[in-house]
């Protein structure tokens, strides 16, 4: 089946779907983006990352492109015409398209909006959860301003192409004082060498994940304790376990960094109970 991309009003097909050349987006990365779940035909979290949205249209001053209402009725249009079962949502809002210029356009100049759904091989993601994850650490390079979710996503590309040439699946960043900020496109978190949980505090370093407010969400049923802290790469290889969460892959277990096996290199046990009570926890949008 052709798959269907929403566009500025329409739900046209994949080949046909585009936007203007001048749209800002394209030209200069003034938008912003989310990557919904859809597990079962059922977006997971959709709260959450339409609450994301809102804070990152906000932050950069983005007219948002419709209510959060609408928004949703074309989630859900676009997951049900592709005919998504288990999959990712992808929505992208851009400030629009105008003629060039680093100044912000007149405040009439129309949102660009574009929706997106595919299915994933979930068979697949489930068996590199079973064997785990290998990442490398590479510098951040990135701007200051990482809470937003915006496409401004090359020092993230170019560190997940390093990692896939280093035969791993995830970049962690590190800054200047040599603390992981977080993963290219996930959160970053240890089990410390005394068996605590830790993950990097939010702020302008890292976005916020909602993956991770959901983790946190089960550490609370579980009644498990978790420090949200900065730490070292060194710290991290004294792990005794590691893992990254993200829409894509919610827990996924990492049994190296650097070369380095982590704890026995096998997924932790905590790092498997969080990845079976996420769904169990997290907010599921059946439609
Ligand atoms: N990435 N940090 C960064 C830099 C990210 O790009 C992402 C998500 C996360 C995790 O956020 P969440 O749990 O809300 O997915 C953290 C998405 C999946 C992507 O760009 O494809």
């Amino acid at each position: 089946m052709t798959r269907v991309v929403y566009v500025n009003g329409r739900y046209l097909p994949y080949g046909h779907a585009a936007v203007h050349v001048e749209d800002r987006g394209f030209q200069l990365a003034d938008a912003v983006y989310e990557v919904c779940e859809v597990k079962g035909g059922a977006l997971v979290d959709e709260t959450r990352h339409l609450a994301r949205l809102e804070r990152s249209l906000g932050e950069l001053k983005i007219r948002p492109p419709m209510t959060r209402r609408a928004l949703a009725h074309v989630m859900r249009e676009t997951v049900r015409r592709n005919r998504v079962r288990d999959g990712l949502l992808y929505l992208q809002v851009t400030r629009g398209a105008a003629p060039r210029d680093f100044a912000f356009p007149a405040a009439d100049v129309e949102p660009t909006l574009v929706c997106l759904a595919r299915s994933l091989n979930v068979a697949k993601r489930d068996a590199r959860a079973e064997a785990g994850i290998a990442v490398i650490t590479r510098p951040d390079i990135r701007w200051g301003r990482s809470d937003i979710k915006t496409v401004m996503l090359l020092p993230a590309c170019l560190a997940k192409d390093e990692a896939r040439s280093a035969g791993a699946e995830e970049a962690w960043l590190v800054d200047r004082d040599g603390f992981v900020t977080e993963g290219a496109s996930s959160n970053a978190w240890i089990v410390d060498a005394d068996g605590h949980l830790v993950t990097r505090q939010t702020g302008s370093a890292i976005l916020a994940g909602v993956t991770r407010a959901t983790v946190m969400d089960v550490l609370h049923t579980e009644g498990i304790s978790f420090s949200e802290r900065p730490f070292r790469v060194a710290e991290a290889l004294k792990a005794r376990e590691a893992f990254i969460t993200s829409a894509s892959g919610t827990v996924m277990p990492v049994v190296k960094i650097d070369g380095h096996s982590i704890g026995d290199g096998t997924p932790g046990k905590l790092t498997r109970l969080l990845r079976s009570r996420f769904h169990q926890i997290a907010e599921i949008s059946r439609f």
